[in-house]
């Protein structure tokens, strides 16, 4: 497996691809990899003859200094990992190279980061599609992998190659979980174990989505009410939002009538965390 840090060295190594008529799976990451990412590896390695895995944690999608300051990083022993599953390339780019000085173009959505996690981080998506148009751009993956946890993310990858017109599919992967239920994460390694218990009550608020709904209740408020229930109960939570969506255009229903996303995002203590379940 190549470890490349420089994107020309990247651009020779996909020309050369290219040229071999060998097709490339791209897992775009921040790091600190975990049984998700892992998971998103092993579809890639199914599905392409050369798997690129990007390890850049990209200062441009963090709304806030310290949270970019508190990110883990771990990009040895990450590394081990990649290598272990059997990709190709690890793409370890530093910020030099991704935002030069002058760097001045920003890639922007209209619509579908005004809700959820855009409407309470300001710039985070413009930084998550800059980023990854840069990592398309230099790495031309015929397919790239997402996990479903930040579902948010994945719809506006999946309308930015649409309305950009870039040749790239997007895979949406299952959302990968611990057995209690708590969705993977690499910001899980800062809760305390009481705020870790805690934590539980987010996957909670998904399950009483879902057996209400499997009840026949359709009213977005009703559910989203007994949502908040079950994360009121937990101690040291403050929650961002909790929201139902319609699941395509990500607007906010008031009855679901097709099919919707359900989403929160919770700070447990100082971490914030954030889920989904569809309910179709
Ligand atoms: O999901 C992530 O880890 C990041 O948002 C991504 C897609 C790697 C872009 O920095």
């Amino acid at each position: 497996m190549e470890v490349i840090t420089e994107i020309n060295e990247m651009r020779a190594r996909v020309l050369s691809a290219k040229d071999r008529k060998r097709s490339i799976g791209l897992v775009p990451t921040m790091g600190v990899l975990h049984d998700g990412h892992i998971s998103l590896i092993r579809s890639a390695r199914k599905e392409n003859d050369e798997v690129v895995v990007s390890i850049y944690l990209n200062p441009t999608q963090f709304d806030n200094n310290d949270d970019f300051d508190k990110y883990p990083r771990q990009l040895n022993k990450d590394i081990d990992v990649i290598r272990k599953e059997n990709a190709d390339v690890v793409f370890a780019p530093c910020t030099e190279e991704m935002y030069p000085e002058g760097f001045c173009t920003n890639v922007t959505d209209d619509r579908l980061s005004d809700t959820m996690c855009g409407r309470v981080r300001p710039g985070h998506f413009n930084g998550v599609s800059t980023i990854v148009t840069k990592l398309f751009n230099i790495i031309q993956p015929d397919l790239a992998y997402f996990g479903q946890k930040d579902y948010q993310q994945s719809a506006i990858i999946k309308r930015l190659v649409t309305d950009m017109n870039m040749e790239i599919d997007i895979r949406v992967c299952p959302t990968v979980r611990e057995e209690d239920g708590l969705a993977l994460s690499s910001r899980n390694g800062r809760l305390s174990p009481e705020e870790r218990q805690d934590a539980l009550c987010i996957h909670g608020s998904l399950l009483k989505a879902r057996e209400m709904f499997a009840s026949n209740i359709r009213d977005a408020k009703e559910i989203i009410g007994e949502m908040t229930s079950v994360i009121k109960d937990a101690e040291y939570t403050k929650i961002d939002y909790i929201s139902i969506v319609n699941a395509d255009t990500l607007e906010d229903l008031s009855l679901i009538n097709g099919k919707a996303l359900a989403a929160v995002a919770v700070w447990i203590g100082n971490t914030r965390l954030i889920d989904n379940t569809i309910l179709e």
